[in-house]
């Protein structure tokens, strides 16, 4: 007797479709920036949560690395703290990267540990001060203007998470201190790079708000689904918004050594998957030049 709403050729289909993938990623380090709308959408932030306990079982080591921009401004906005941008990057007196540590660290990050632990698959948390994971030397806009406790990663060593990846799905906040242990807010994206770089990964996968890198921004018909990183680095002047830090990322990884960097659109669900397992893809795929 056939189970109603069983379609077995095709959700087979789909799981064969996946076997080269599987095979391919096995054993493999994948790091995912999570952000956007992935990450305030409570029904999507379950999905990512299932999806990434699912690349663990299937025998990807998988690293989480996360910003979470949008719930710092909110506590800021509840303390009635200024909230200012420069070239994307927020103005960080030493009150604003307090706050920062303790809504990255204490609330968004335990939030997607308990998430992930919810699904089969321990998680642990840490920072970029957790094991000396990071080293951040202070940044400055690019006009040169000081805009505080904003930083750069200067060193990575990933020993903590060769450790916790043994066992457990690291995920990482992305925050990190000076050699002097003043504690610096680094972009998440650049905090991905820097990870997949010194784990020596083989993508780093950034979930977003948009479709991947478009041509024209305003039509999502656009999107470059695959591209050298040459052409993205000749493309790189004429981008804007956030999507330039994220494209120099992507550039970054794979002078790094990082065999494919993606752009996913976050809003789609399982869109992690859909990236990884699917001959059809979604999103940007960058890989090194010819
Ligand atoms: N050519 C382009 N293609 C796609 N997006 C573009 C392009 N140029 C500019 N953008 C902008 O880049 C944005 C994506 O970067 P953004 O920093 O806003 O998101 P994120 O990095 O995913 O999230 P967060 O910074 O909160 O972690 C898009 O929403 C879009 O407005
Ligand atoms: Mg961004």
């Amino acid at each position: 007797m056939k189970t109603p709403g069983i379609r077995p050729s095709r959700d087979v289909g789909t799981l064969l479709e996946a076997l080269p993938y599987i095979r391919e990623f096995h054993g493999r380090t994948i790091v995912v920036k999570y952000g956007g709308a992935a990450m305030t959408d409570p029904a999507l932030r379950e999905e990512f949560a299932r999806d990434v306990v699912l690349l663990k079982y299937v025998g990807l080591n998988v690293i989480v690395v996360h910003g979470g921009g949008p719930d710092i401004t909110k506590y800021m906005r509840r303390l009635d703290m200024e909230v200012e941008f420069v070239d994307g990057l927020r103005v960080s007196d030493a009150d604003t990267v307090e706050i920062a540590k303790m809504v990255l660290i204490g609330k968004v990050n335990k939030d997607i540990v308990l998430r992930i632990n919810r699904y089969g698959q321990a998680a642990v948390g840490l920072s970029g001060d957790d094991g000396n994971l990071f080293r951040a030397a202070k940044q400055l806009a690019t006009g040169g203007q000081d805009i505080g406790f904003v930083g750069r990663i200067e060193k990575v060593d990933v020993d903590v998470l060769n450790h916790i990846a043994q066992d457990y799905i690291p995920v990482v906040a992305s925050i990190a201190a000076d050699a002097d242990g003043a504690s610096y807010n680094v972009n998440a994206d650049e905090a991905a790079t820097a990870v997949a770089r010194a784990m020596g990964a083989y993508k780093v996968m950034f979930l977003t708000d948009v479709e991947g890198w478009m041509r024209d921004p305003a039509d999502p018909t656009s999107v470059i689904s695959e591209a050298h990183a040459d052409e993205v680095e000749a493309a790189l002047p004429s981008i804007s918004g956030g999507m330039r830090p994220k494209l120099q990322a992507c550039i970054d990884a794979i002078h790094g050594g990082v065999t494919f960097a993606h752009i996913v659109d976050g809003r789609v669900p399982h869109s992690l998957l859909l990236e990884l397992f699917t001959d059809a893809g979604i999103g940007t795929k960058i890989r090194a030049a010819r």
